[in-house]
This record gives structure tokens, sequence and C-alpha cells, in this order.
């Protein structure tokens, strides 16, 4: 088989590249380990900045999400019984969309299917064969059988697990890494969320954040210890313990109720640069990851989709690869941006096991100067509402 872009893994960063290629009449195939079902099961992030919105429109595929999704224009940071609100829009004149990975996935995944996009399940072996030559080509088995894809070029969209990143070699790869003493216990529930914007909330037991997926879907997280597994939590005990992290008048007004998703996400910072190399360019979680605090996760993956996108858009259209040639500098520069803002939140709202008298008086001074400066908040909208491409 051959087509001019061979894409590994169908998660969003795999799935937006290959709908906005199409539309340009630039063939693919995606290679996708798991089955549909399976990716479409992963409960993930659910705030997408405008930058991501106006991507899935051009996609073609914003219709569901401009109907179905809720903007919203700032967000909450409690600290103990006290709160304040930052507003999007008053500092950018933008906001922010509450909308799924699972429903964003589910589109991306219905609108590649209704056009005979070619996505190929259940992959296994994946090799990336001389990606540093002029004819790169992939290698894979589907039910045992052996599978060879020649094309120009390959998208490692294959997530933090994937082999794409591994094909670089550690010669030419470097990687930065902060791994972080905690991870985020996290339930869905269907129950209405407990307010109409998102809480993050610092507490003397550490951090937790209200968020939601619709007016009866609620997603609730809590700092929890890296050693806890999600069956230590019955669903009683984790009501409970963000009751005590939030303020008191939210912890009232909570409804509770069966949790139907419950686990645990370790919180990790990373980045391997260079993202490019030969015709093989990594993308999304094959490349970074940001700690969950600050929504940053899915976006990133959508500001080098949009780069990837361009850069072979105008190699294909007009034989110019100064795009592509800069793919891997203009994708690093925003990306650590935005790992610095998901650091910065991380530090700004979590207990630390080592933390001493003066790191929490630090915490309380720089959450004090967040509510009172409002060039601060600005900074935070800013980075929150997503940096410009
Ligand atoms: N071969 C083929 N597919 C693979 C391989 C492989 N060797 N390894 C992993 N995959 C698939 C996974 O099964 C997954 O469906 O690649 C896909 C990668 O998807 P994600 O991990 O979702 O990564 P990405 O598409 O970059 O999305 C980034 O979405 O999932 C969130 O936390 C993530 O928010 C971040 C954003
Ligand atoms: C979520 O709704 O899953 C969510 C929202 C905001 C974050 C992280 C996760 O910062």
């Amino acid at each position: 088989m051959r087509t001019q872009v061979a894409i590994i893994g169908g998660g969003p960063s795999g799935l937006l590249l290959s709908q906005l290629l199409h539309r340009r009449g630039i063939d693919t195939v995606v290679l996708e380990r798991k089955t549909r079902d399976y990716v479409l099961g992963r409960i993930r992030a659910g705030i997408l900045e405008s930058g991501f919105v106006e991507l899935m429109r051009e996609a073609g595929v914003g219709a569901r999400m401009d109907a179905e999704s809720f903007t919203h224009e700032g967000t909450v940071i409690a600290y103990g019984d006290e709160e304040f609100g930052i507003n999007f829009r008053e500092h950018t004149g933008t906001d922010v969309v509450v909308y799924g990975q699972t429903e964003l996935t589910r589109d991306l995944y219905d609108a590649r299917e209704a056009e005979g996009g070619k996505l190929v399940f259940n992959v296994e072996n994946v090799v990336i064969n001389d990606a540093d030559s002029d004819a790169p080509f992939v290698t894979y088995t589907v039910d045992g059988v052996e599978q060879r894809l020649d094309c120009d070029y390959v998208a490692g969209c294959d997530g933090f697990h994937g082999v794409s990143r591994q094909t670089i070699p550690l010669t030419v790869r470097r990687e930065y890494e902060k791994v972080y003493p905690f991870g985020w216990l996290g339930i869905l529930s269907e129950t209405p969320p407990v307010h109409d914007e998102l809480i993050y909330s610092w507490s003397e037991r550490g951090f937790a954040l209200c968020s939601m997926r619709n007016a009866n879907l609620s997603r609730y997280y809590i700092q929890c210890s890296l050693s806890d597994s999600p069956e230590d939590w019955s669903d009683e005990n984790f009501w409970e313990e963000l009751k005590r992290r939030i303020p008191a008048r939210h912890a009232e007004a909570l409804v509770t109720g069966p949790s139907i998703e419950k686990s645990i996400a370790p919180l990790r910072s990373f980045v391997t640069e260079p993202m490019r190399w030969g015709r093989l360019f990594l993308c999304g979680d094959a490349a970074h990851i940001v700690p969950p605090t600050g929504a940053k996760g899915l976006n990133t993956a959508a500001s080098d989709i949009h780069y990837l996108d361009h850069g072979l858009v105008q190699f294909y259209e007009e034989g110019d690869a100064e795009g592509i040639d800069r793919y891997s500098e203009k994708a690093l520069a925003r990306i650590w941006k935005a790992e610095r803002f998901s650091w910065a939140t991380t530090n700004l709202l979590h207990r630390y096991p080592d933390q001493s008298e003066f790191d929490l008086k630090m915490q309380q001074a720089e959450i004090a100067f967040l509510r009172d400066s409002s060039a601060a908040q600005k900074v935070f909208a800013q980075n929150y509402v997503g940096l410009p491409y």
C-alpha cells in the first residue's frame, strides 16, 4: 500500500491531522493499535482553547461541538474557604469551550469513516523504517499478517507510549522530564456540576478540581498519593474528601451520586526535542506531556497539528518545504510556554510531601497576588485561553 502521509495513532492528534489533510486532497492512512471503541472509552480532557475550536471547524467537524458545547468565560480559584474568579473574556476577549475529548474524537472518527478515510485498527508491531531517507515505509501486522505502507512522510501521533519517539536515535533525541510526587484521582458522575464554572481549589488537604462535561455529567478530581489505587477509594470516601477540599458553600451545594468511571493519573511534565527527524514528525502526547492542571494536554496536541498541517499543505500545494523544515522549532516554542503554565499552576495549587512552612507561605502569597492583581489575572487568562499559534 502507498500513501502520502502515514499516521501512526488514531487518537485526537492523528485523526485531526488526517481529517485536515483530507480536506486539502492529501492522502493519509491511520494505523491504530486498538479499536475505535477502545479509544472512545478513554475519559480524558474536556476544555478546548478557541484555536482548537477553529481547527475543528476548519476540519469540517465543528457542527455537533458548536451545538452541544458550553462556553466558559472564566474560572474560579479557591483556597481554603475563600475564592475569587478570573474572567477570561474581560482580560483576553476570548473564552474556552467545554466539550469532552471523547465527543470530539467520536466526531473525528465519524467524519473520517463517512468520507472513506483509511483507518486500520488492531495493528501490531509497527516499525517506522528509513525515516531519515527519501523513501520511508512503515511495516506492521494485522491478524498476524505483515503489511507494508510506503509514504512520503510519517506523522507519529501514537501518544506517550508509542513507537514513533523511540524511532529517533538517542544521539539526536533529547528528553526533559519532571515527575510529580502525587496523582489525580478522577471520577465521572451523572450529577449536575456543582458550579457553572470550573473550580480549581487549593486546600490544606491537597488540590481538588470541580469540572464537568454537560448539565448532567460532572468530572471531579482530588490530588492523591501515588501509592493509592482507585479501589482504595469508595465513592462515599471520594465525595467526603472532595467536600473537605472546596469552600463550604460549594460543599453544601454538591450533588453526589454513583461514579460511572474512576481512575488515577500520575502527573508528569515531559518534552522531547527535536520533534522532527528526517521524514518523521512527532505530534501531541508522542512528543510532550503536561500535568493536567490548566488543561493543556489536548490543546498542545492541536497546535502541533496546526503547524504540521500547514507545513504539509505548503509543501504539497506550493512545493515549499519551509513549513515542514520549521515544524519542530515552531511547535516547541509554543509547547514550552504551555509546559511552563501547567508546571506553574501545578506548583501553585498542590500540596507537596516535602513542602516547608516557607514554601507554603510562598504558595499563599502567589495565590493572594493572583487574587489582587489584575495584571496577574490577565497573564493567567492569556495562558488559559491559549497562546496564539
Ligand atoms: N501503533 C499504533 N497506534 C499506537 C501505537 C502503536 N505502536 N502506540 C499507541 N498507539 C495509539 C494509541 O492506542 C492511541 O489511540 O496512538 C493513540 C495516541 O492517542 P493519545 O494518547 O490520545 O495521544 P494524542 O492523539 O496525541 O492526544 C493528545 O489527548 O489523549 C489525550 O492525554 C492526551 O490530552 C492529550 C491528547
Ligand atoms: C477535565 O474536565 O477533565 C479537566 C478540566 C480542567 C483541567 C483538567 C481536567 O485543568
